[in-house]
């Protein structure tokens, strides 16, 4: 007889597994299908989240439960290291640096006593105004993939089971639980699901299914997106779960839709209900075995498995991950202007800076919703300068509600930064009880916070404004008013001490937008966070403004630095499977500094209906002043291909191509060259 053992083979875990499952009764297999967190346990934790949400495993079978615990922007058990929002890690447009967080985050949850993470949130941004686009890296479906496979490689490290969710196209918040997305077979392919088939292929053990509908069925009941192309087309083999409340809708549904587990606890995946389906002929016994054997199977692979080191609770929230939260925070801002150089600011030439705004002093690190990370200190920006500055410069904060001080305090500064943006009150996950999250309303700042910038911006020419947020944020009303903005995201636990670096020249910033900002809403594909039902179109972001030529605030990719790049002599060579560019980048400035080479494909040639470019590459770079480097980004052939609906398959198209490189989407910053796919 096979035993559980540390180091056992993925033969022996199917060995063993089929053993159990032919011993077990109906009932323990049942047990394998649902979590087991009932409420008098998180009345007793006194919260949500306050410790890991245990389901399945079995004792007489040595097969340990799965505890899962969520994220994205940190483990969100108390006293765990809270990152930048994923939209902000986006931005630093650096997977290794994501996969260093899935590091940290994977041994927390260790820590914790968890083994399965539920933070590897890869919806597409499809819309500026979904509420918890904070929780995702932005529009473009080939850096969302390669971000959350990155998290996933870092988590899994460690021996826990990533959860890549919502699955699928799951981009309103406030109607998530009733909407239904209407969807062509080609956009669902190549818009919407090659994230979640990117981070299959990275061997993501487990799937939250969405709350919304898709063509008409809900996520967790959808036998096409779970069985057909999930666990079939893409052979995965781990576990799906439900997301939380009203996930599940009934256990036929469920059980014949493809949904391995319902979580947080069991309502339709109780035995007895199991049980009736099963002896009135509407369920397998089939899929009751394939569920608890996809359940026992990842459990025992992960938690078999020699763990890397230990994880002591001195782990938690240490000093080596907090400053890993500063490096991250540092990496993700994007300086958007930055008019006659104004910043960064030099010590020597301030004497008094005003800080104004209601965030300068206010703990604002991202929704209340299930990613909220509850950390007691905070870095806010006002503390970073102070923590920053010393009593070098002499420091005056308000929050900027009477505009009569606003104007003697600017008066009397040298420079003045305001802190304005967004907070949970804003976007953020829909909580009905609480009254809390959901989408936005408006794509710009409040009014008062509008009124504060110009207010300040009258008095001096050094009105540097410092925004927060988890999206895009319109800016027309006023940013020629002001010669410096900086996007600071909500950026965690030590977002205060990357800002001071930043507007200080210690850093220089490198972040670039993943999302379109534009200049007019109406310009965005439509939106209503009530919909009942909505078709999401081919084209959005950044495909949507090339191919209608909208004016733009600020182009997908863009993001300045302290000094400036040069880019020349672009070549491109053909191979078997792969195309590879190659750029000369130079740092043409007087400051080292990063630079994010973007690589996109262009189908002018193309005989369909196709976007203009897309993303399929990308390479973050640093350079010394008047280092020049060769950077070559590589592009499997197989990422050309477009998803023939007639045919239902993937095609490459044997035509002329452009390939694109350059630090921003637009197309007057990239250089150019042609390159043929023929017939072999
Ligand atoms: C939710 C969220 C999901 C989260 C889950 C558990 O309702 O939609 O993202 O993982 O709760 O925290």
């Amino acid at each position: 007889m096979i035993e559980v053992k540390k180091g056992m083979s993925e033969k022996e875990i199917e060995d063993y597994v089929n053993y159990v499952l032919n011993q077990m009764s109906l009932e323990e297999k049942v047990d394998q299908m649902k979590g087991k967190r009932f409420l008098f346990k998180v009345i007793q934790d006194r919260g949500v989240g306050k410790r890991t949400y245990d389901g399945a495993g079995s004792r007489r079978f040595n097969i340990p439960s799965f505890e899962f615990t969520d994220g994205p922007r940190g483990v969100i058990i108390p006293g765990s290291t809270c990152f930048p929002v994923s939209m902000a890690r986006g931005a630093s447009w650096d997977p290794d640096l994501e996969e260093r967080i899935g590091n940290v985050i994977g041994r927390e949850t260790r820590a914790h006593g968890g083994n399965l993470y539920g933070g590897v949130c890869i919806n597409l941004l499809r819309h500026p105004a979904w509420g918890r686009a904070q929780e995702t890296y932005g529009e473009d479906p080939f850096l969302i993939g390669e971000f959350g496979a990155a998290l996933t490689r870092g988590v899994q490290k460690h021996n826990v089971m990533a959860t890549a969710k919502h699955f699928a196209a799951n981009s309103i918040e406030k109607a998530r639980f009733k909407v239904n997305v209407k969807i062509d077979e080609r956009t669902l392919r190549e818009v919407y699901l090659p994230h979640f088939k990117r981070c299959v292929d990275e061997g993501c053990a487990t799937i939250m299914s969405a709350y919304n509908k898709v063509r008409g069925k809900y996520c967790g009941h959808n036998d096409y997106l779970l069985r057909d192309i999930l666990k079939g087309e893409w052979g995965f083999k781990g576990f799906v779960h439900s997301d939380w409340m009203y996930g599940v809708k009934d256990t036929v549904g469920g059980v014949t839709g493809g949904l391995d587990v319902e979580m947080p606890r069991a309502k339709y995946y109780k035995y007895k209900k199991i049980k009736s389906a099963l002896n009135n002929g509407e369920i397998t016994e089939e899929m009751i075995d394939e569920a608890a054997k996809r359940v026992m199977r990842t459990i025992l692979k992960y938690t078999t498995r020699e763990d890397p080191q230990n994880y002591g609770e001195d782990l938690i929230g240490c000093d080596e991950h907090y400053k890993l939260a500063l490096e991250a925070a540092e990496r993700s801002m994007v300086l958007l202007k930055n008019d006659s150089v104004i910043l960064p600011l030099d010590k020597n030439e301030i004497k008094k800076l005003t800080i104004f705004g209601k965030y300068a002093s206010v703990k604002n690190i991202g929704d209340y919703g299930s990613s909220a990370v509850s950390v007691k200190e905070v870095s806010t920006p006002l503390k970073g300068l102070r923590k920053y500055l010393g009593d070098s410069i002499e420091i005056v904060g308000s929050n900027g509600k009477d505009l009569t001080l606003v104007k003697e305090l600017v008066k009397e500064a040298d420079v003045s930064v305001v802190i304005v943006g967004l907070n949970w009150r804003d976007e953020g996950e829909y909580i009905k009880e609480l009254r809390i999250g959901g989408d936005r309303d408006n794509l710009s700042l409040h009014d008062k916070d509008i009124e504060l910038i110009k207010t300040v911006a009258s008095e001096t020419e050094n009105c540097i404004v410092v925004l927060i947020g988890g999206s895009a944020i319109t800016m027309e009303e006023w940013k020629d008013q002001v010669p410096a903005i900086l996007m600071a995201w909500y950026s965690g636990v030590e977002g205060g001490n990357a800002l001071a670096k930043i507007l200080f020249g210690e850093v220089n910033p490198g972040g670039k937008l993943t999302f379109t900002i534009p200049k007019d809403p109406q310009d965005l594909p439509f939106f209503d966070k009530n919909a009942d039902e909505i078709e999401y179109g081919y084209y959005h972001g950044y495909t949507l403004f090339d191919k209608e030529n909208y004016e733009l605030a600020f182009p997908f990719g863009f993001g300045l630095s302290y000094t400036t790049f040069s880019y020349g002599n672009i070549q491109v060579e053909v191979n078997n499977d792969r195309i590879i560019g190659s750029i000369e980048v130079k740092n043409t400035g007087d400051v080292a500094g990063d630079e994010v080479v973007q690589l996109y494909i262009g189908f002018e040639k193309s005989q369909i209906d196709r976007p203009i470019k897309l993303l399929k590459g990308f390479k973050r770079i640093s350079l010394e002043p008047n280092e020049t480097k060769n950077v070559k980004i590589e592009v499997p052939t197989r990422n050309l291909a477009w998803y023939n609906q007639e045919s239902k398959s993937w095609e490459i198209e044997k035509i002329e191509y452009t390939l694109y490189m350059g630090g921003t989407s637009k197309k007057e910053d990239l250089q150019s060259i042609q390159f043929i796919i023929q017939n072999k």
